[in-house]
């Protein structure tokens, strides 16, 4: 039998707009969902998608990468090569597992909003396709964190995570909560789509996939691999919006973009910054995280905002002294504060670590070398509780990461503001801008500190925090290798040369 080329019938088969009759328009696809704005209805016939993808042939093409993620994975789980690899990046893999399953699962929900409420039929048809992409990689999260529960505890977080207190999950659910579910749908194409999913996964899903793969960790790399095929394919629908949008309102295109591009940047310093430079075994490390950064999101986000005409964020300078430092910050803080993670942080600070960092960061032995130097003569001499944390970090009250934590002690300033009487504190001047743009959408929210200072952590100490956190003793954080990397050190000699 003939079939038709798709492009015969698919123009049709995508646009299922039509007049409504029993229901006022405006009521089926009410403004707080939709998010156009007083963009008139018409300019959305505009929106056109490169996807063209009919349903078998998305079904048939699914079918194949989970048939390749699955062989993949009963050989590995075979093989029994978890317990193989380097303890640094075990750590990445359970960092990731906690905090990125349930984003997977939040995003179902945001596609579901394009799903019903999108400004045209073309958009609405294709969030059906994001559904499914969304559904499937939360199930790959689960099933790989399954596999490995009897090995290690600390994967039950994939599942686990978002419904405890930890104060990093915390920053990530906030994030995802404001540009996923909260966004209207313009808003998310812009924030979600076109920023974190085409730009900023890219570190997550394709510079931790090489890592990994380097690492010997083939079944994370897969995951890993064949998730970005689909994010890469329905980050897609951020471009058709943004068109729309520059005609109509350039202003708010580059508001968004310019928020949401600091937001990821802040967290993706925390979740990839971390494990690219501190957690893979050095000798597998590709590129650095700043490398990576300047060569495919920097590039991919100038290259974007160039084409439609928009400008760099007017916080480029603090972003490029942030690139150089946020992550570093992120991450001796995250490892002295070991206790509230629920992966063991690898410090990642012997000496051969250090020149790779030097290398990669010519500022890193003045800005961090001699705080970690502090903390190796606490681990020579036997101090310990010097090398852990007695209270909570004052934290931001928009990205909830801690104070200080963009900057290296070189650059640090306090960035605060009294909205309705109450002070907010901010870790940057940019996430104190972003607060004033819209403060109601960011005031009723409580941080940890604010949550410890009105008294709903009890008992009010560190081990109050940890249990409200949902630390329990088998999955709390500690040094990956027990402190053995400090033995380079045992010759009294303290700073690298
Ligand atoms: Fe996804
Ligand atoms: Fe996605």
């Amino acid at each position: 039998m003939a079939l038709l080329n798709r492009d015969d019938w698919y123009d049709i088969a995508r646009d299922v707009d039509w007049t409504l009759s029993y229901v006022d328009h405006d009521e089926a696809f009410p403004e707080e969902w939709v998010g156009a704005k007083g963009i008139p209805l018409e300019a959305w016939d505009e929106w056109d998608e490169p996807f063209r993808v009919s349903y078998r042939e998305y079904v048939m093409v699914q079918r194949e990468k989970e048939a390749s993620v699955s062989a993949i994975r009963e050989a590995m789980v075979r093989a029994k090569i978890y317990k193989h690899l380097d303890a640094g990046h075990q750590a990445s893999s359970q960092l990731h597992m906690g905090t990125t399953c349930m984003v997977e699962q939040m995003a179902v929900t945001m596609q579901s909003h394009f799903c019903r409420f999108a400004p045209t039929g073309k958009w609405r048809s294709l969030g059906a396709f994001g559904m499914m992409d969304e559904t499937r990689h939360t199930q790959l999260d689960m099933r790989f964190s399954h596999d490995l529960l009897n090995e290690e505890p600390r994967f039950d977080w994939c599942q686990k995570a978002f419904h405890t207190n930890e104060w990093g999950v915390i920053a990530v659910r906030n994030f995802f909560d404001d540009i996923m579910l909260n966004a209207d749908c313009v808003e998310a194409a812009l924030a979600t789509s076109l920023t974190v999913e085409h730009g900023f996964t890219n570190i997550q899903f394709v510079a931790l996939a090489s890592d990994a793969m380097e690492a010997g960790d083939i079944n994370f790399s897969n995951l890993l691999s064949s998730i970005q095929t689909d994010e890469a394919r329905h980050a897609q629908l951020g471009f058709p919006t943004l068109d729309v949008i520059i005609k109509h309102d350039p202003k708010r295109a580059q508001q968004i973009l310019d928020v949401a591009f600091w937001r990821a940047f802040r967290l993706f310093q925390t979740l990839t910054g971390t494990a690219m430079d501190y957690y893979t075994p050095v000798a597998k490390r590709k590129m650095s995280f700043k490398e990576f950064m300047l060569e495919w999101i920097i590039k991919h986000h100038e290259r974007i905002l160039r084409d439609y005409g928009l400008q760099k964020p007017w916080y480029w300078n603090t972003f490029e002294t942030a690139l150089e430092h946020g992550h570093h910050a992120m991450h001796i803080g995250t490892w002295f504060w070991r206790p509230t993670l629920f992966w063991k942080p690898n410090a990642g600070v012997s000496r051969e670590e250090r020149k790779w960092l030097s290398e990669k960061y010519p500022s890193w032995e003045e800005s961090w070398g001699v705080l970690w130097d502090q903390i190796i003569q606490n681990v020579k001499s036997g101090e310990m509780t010097k090398t852990l944390p007695e209270t909570l970090p004052a934290l931001c009250n928009v990205t909830q990461l801690p104070l200080g934590s963009a900057m290296d002690r070189f650059n640090l300033k306090q960035h605060q503001v009294i909205y309705k009487g109450r002070v907010y504190q901010f870790d940057s001047e940019v996430s104190k801008w972003i607060f004033e743009l819209e403060p109601e959408r960011y005031a009723g929210h409580l941080n940890v500190v604010d949550r410890f200072i009105a008294g709903q952590i009890q008992p009010m100490n560190l081990e109050g925090g940890l249990n409200w956190m949902g630390l329990t003793p088998d999955v709390m954080g500690d040094d990956a290798y027990g402190y053995r990397w400090a033995a380079d050190y045992s010759d009294n000699r303290i700073a690298a040369e």
